[in-house]
């Protein structure tokens, strides 16, 4: 199997499943009960979200275990503009964010906030300047992702951060990490940012499993009510085998940042040079400020489904677009606000790496790329 679908989902690490299994056996207590089984788990769990928070160079107040990205980019925007109305009701955003932005931003609307929702230029980049001149009196959130999840665009995240701070402090900066965390660094309290959420099944963890850090001295209003965990953020017991699993993937995969990132800009570099040798081949990803891992591409004239079913058949995956609107048929809102066109749009491909794809993987996708290109070519005749 090639899996070239990596920005939709990875596979977990193996480490990873063996240290949820080990924790959901052996240290099944609930963090909450007062004998020593509990205080297993509770300790367990206070370990995580040190070594998160260590990860993430924050404190361990600051770290809120979530179910994944959608969770904590909710609780995020609703938990903040609910809280911080007072400040003002208009939210700042962009037109290429995920759905857990966009779709949260609509049910604002309906509660009376006002969204401004920015273009994107022809490489997915956001102007800061244009983040700068929309900020109102009563703006009081700025939510930005880090990196684009359908063409791999990095957002001037530390720059966005500073420019707020400078001109109004008392905007709240949240920032979409779920593409960006094990890709290339960041620095939370340089870049002056408040909320900042991360999903462990995009670094090899496993799905259901999220973090939000939140800056400490904030207070969100909780999505979830109840037995009072997570500080009282988010009540439910806690996951605690999920959370211990979650800090030994982001462990995991902030190595591989480290040690195998020159690897796949070389990988990157191979398909780029490839595709871009193949007939009616226009690649979206932009040649800069763009991370390796991701290259979205189109093939004029191919039917993106198709074309996806056919490598299938060769074992190897890749997709449409962002794995939640491909089974909608929605065009590609990033490649639209970037102004490609919409037919060239609905040909669209992403294919998304892992530091573990190899040269050889990447050979074999190209050469099947070519072939099943030039036999839908032929049937469509
Ligand atoms: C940029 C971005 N934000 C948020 C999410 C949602 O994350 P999750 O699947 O953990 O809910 C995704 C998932 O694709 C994403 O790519």
């Amino acid at each position: 199997m090639i899996y070239l679908d990596n920005s939709a989902t990875t596979k977990p690490f193996p480490d990873v499943v063996k240290s949820y299994s080990t924790v959901a056996t052996e240290f099944f207590g609930n963090p909450s009960s007062l004998h020593s089984i509990g205080g297993q788990a509770e300790k367990l769990l206070t370990q995580a979200r040190t070594q998160i928070a260590d990860l993430l160079g924050v404190k361990n107040n600051e770290i809120y275990f979530t179910s994944g990205g959608t969770e904590g980019n909710n609780f995020a925007l609703k938990g903040a503009a609910k809280a911080y109305q007072g400040r003002g009701k208009h939210i700042i955003t962009t037109e290429v964010e995920h759905d857990s932005i966009h779709k949260v931003m609509e049910q604002l609307q309906e509660d009376g906030f006002t969204i401004t929702y920015l273009p994107v230029d022809k490489n997915g980049l956001v102007s800061v300047e244009a983040i700068t001149s929309s900020i109102r009196k009563d703006t009081s959130i700025v939510s930005i992702m880090h990196v684009n999840n359908e063409i791999g665009s990095i957002q001037p995240i530390a720059e966005i951060g500073s420019m707020i701070k400078r001109q109004k402090p008392s905007v709240l900066f949240h920032v979409d990490g779920v593409q960006g965390i094990g890709k290339l660094p960041i620095e939370l309290k340089k870049a002056n940012i408040d909320l900042y959420t991360i999903s462990a099944h995009k670094f090899h963890g496993l799905k259901g499993n999220g973090v939000l850090y939140i800056r400490e001295g904030l207070m969100l209003s909780p999505l979830l009510a109840g037995g009072g965990q997570e500080r009282n953020y988010r009540s439910g017991t806690e996951n605690v085998a999920g959370a211990v699993s979650t800090a030994k993937a982001l462990r995991m995969q902030l190595d591989n940042q480290l040690y195998k990132k020159d690897k796949l800009v070389e990988l990157n570099r191979y398909l780029r040079e490839s595709l871009a040798q193949m007939e009616d081949t226009v690649i979206h990803s932009p040649l800069e400020k763009s991370i390796p891992h991701i290259i979205n591409f189109s093939i004029l004239g191919v039917k993106a489904e198709v074309f996806v079913h056919a490598l299938e058949k060769y074992n190897i995956y890749l997709s449409t677009t962002s794995a939640c609107s491909s089974k909608s048929n929605t065009v590609s809102k990033t490649l639209t606000s970037m102004g490609v066109a919409k037919d060239v749009a609905e040909s669209s491909f992403r294919i998304s790496l892992h530091y573990d794809n190899t040269l050889e993987e990447i050979k074999i996708t190209i050469d099947k790329i070519a072939d099943t290109i030039k036999w839908l070519r032929g049937v469509m005749k």
